[in-house]
């Protein structure tokens, strides 16, 4: 098992990494004072695969587990479901010492999240991750949210867990798809910030894929620098001024693109891959990284496998949606650019011609 410190003050919690742990919860639940009253939150997929032998292992343990179901899906990323949740907490007579145990993908962790930081002022969370994207990812530095009729994670707020317990067993069950949308992010983690870990991908690709039992430990590796890098960044800078800006490297084009595609035809990681893929072009347009560099991160990312057509989006609106992100500054758009591999800057000044060109080239390469 490795344990990734996230150093907050009195805020600060571990993330605990490896195989089979949800059968050792319980002492570390006891161990961080989490009382015995549990709300273990899922959706019935991902329940019926993991919840149950949870709380039974937990019950015995000694806590009183109370098991509430989510719908499943993107869609019910909402307000209504978080409603349902308090409803259903008050029913149930939760206090401020209960404790809601978030276990699933990052759907799950976002609302169970805002609910813990919204219910009473505030109680505490835990985050049991299922996916990759959860794992390397959502379960870690406390973002918390639902989406709007108008736009997805409108609504939100910064409430860290009091631990993640990342069971690497889980992915076993992982459909292919929503793992290698995983495998993008974690990707991203060795481009902004650590070159050999960039390497490690270029190199063992297909044993990541593979996820066999002899690529379980090469998994834990690659989950546990993961989040070191999620976590030294969130240290850095919690509230997202600067510095975890960085962590949007291949969002502002990739995520245009999964809202154009209605968040339907393309998974996160998927327009993540695009929009990494056009961010490393703007990099090399603006004399920031070299054809060998481009070429390097192009074919990593490819190799991940295929992912749908893009084709068909016409860039105007990618552009529109561009000019409704949140993250803009005023009028500009953001792009987290590559400086060389392994390192980032910020810029705000391209121009619109400049995106469109790096964005056609991705989507029209061979
Ligand atoms: N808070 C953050 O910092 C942050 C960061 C990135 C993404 N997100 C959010 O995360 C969400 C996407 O997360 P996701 O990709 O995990 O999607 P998800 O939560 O929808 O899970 C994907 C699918 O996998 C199923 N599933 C989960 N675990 C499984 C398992 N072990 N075996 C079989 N099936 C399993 C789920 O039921 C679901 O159908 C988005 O809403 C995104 O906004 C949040
Ligand atoms: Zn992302």
């Amino acid at each position: 098992m490795k344990t990734v410190p996230v150093r907050l003050g009195d805020r600060s919690y571990d993330i605990l990494i490896g195989r089979g742990l949800f059968d050792r919860l319980a002492p570390e639940l006891t161990a961080r004072g989490v009382g015995r009253r549990v709300f273990l939150v899922s959706n019935p997929t991902v329940f019926e695969l993991y919840g149950n032998e949870i709380q039974q292992a937990l019950q015995e343990r000694g806590f009183q587990v109370t098991p509430l179901f989510i719908p499943e899906g993107e869609r019910y990323k909402n307000l209504q479901t978080v409603e349902n949740i308090y409803t259903y907490l008050i029913a149930q007579k939760a206090d401020r010492q209960s404790t809601l145990l978030a276990l699933g993908g990052g759907v799950t962790g976002d609302v169970v999240g805002f609910v813990a930081a919204t219910f009473l002022r505030g109680i505490r969370y835990v985050q049991l991750p299922t996916t990759l994207l959860g794992q390397v990812d959502s379960s870690v530095g406390g973002k918390t949210g639902v989406n709007h009729c108008l736009g997805k994670n409108l609504i939100g707020v910064f409430h860290q867990p009091s631990l993640v317990c990342i069971d690497t067993d889980t992915l076993q069950t992982l459909s292919d798809r929503d793992f290698r949308s995983g495998v993008y992010e974690a990707v991203k983690y060795g481009l902004i910030y650590d070159p050999s870990f960039f390497e490690l991908f270029e190199e063992k690709l297909s044993e990541i894929l593979s996820r066999s039992s002899s690529g379980g430990s090469l998994l834990e590796e690659v989950i546990g620098r993961c989040c070191q890098i999620k976590a030294e960044v969130t240290a850095k800078d919690e509230k997202e001024a600067e510095l975890r800006r960085t962590l949007n490297f291949g969002h502002t084009l990739g995520h245009a693109a999964e809202a154009a595609m209605n968040f339907l035809e393309l998974t996160h990681g998927e327009a993540i891959g695009y929009g990494m893929e056009a961010a490393c072009e703007l990099s090399y347009e603006a004399d920031l990284i070299s054809s060998d560099e481009r070429d390097r991160v192009r074919s990593a990312i490819r190799a991940i496998g295929p992912r749908p057509d893009v084709r068909g989006i016409p860039f105007e609106r990618l552009q529109e949606i561009m000019k409704r992100d949140k993250k803009r500054l005023g009028d500009r758009t953001v792009f987290v650019l590559l400086k060389g591999i392994g390192a980032t800057v910020i810029r705000d000044d391209l121009s619109d011609e400049m995106v469109r060109r790096a964005w056609e080239n991705v989507v029209n390469a061979p």
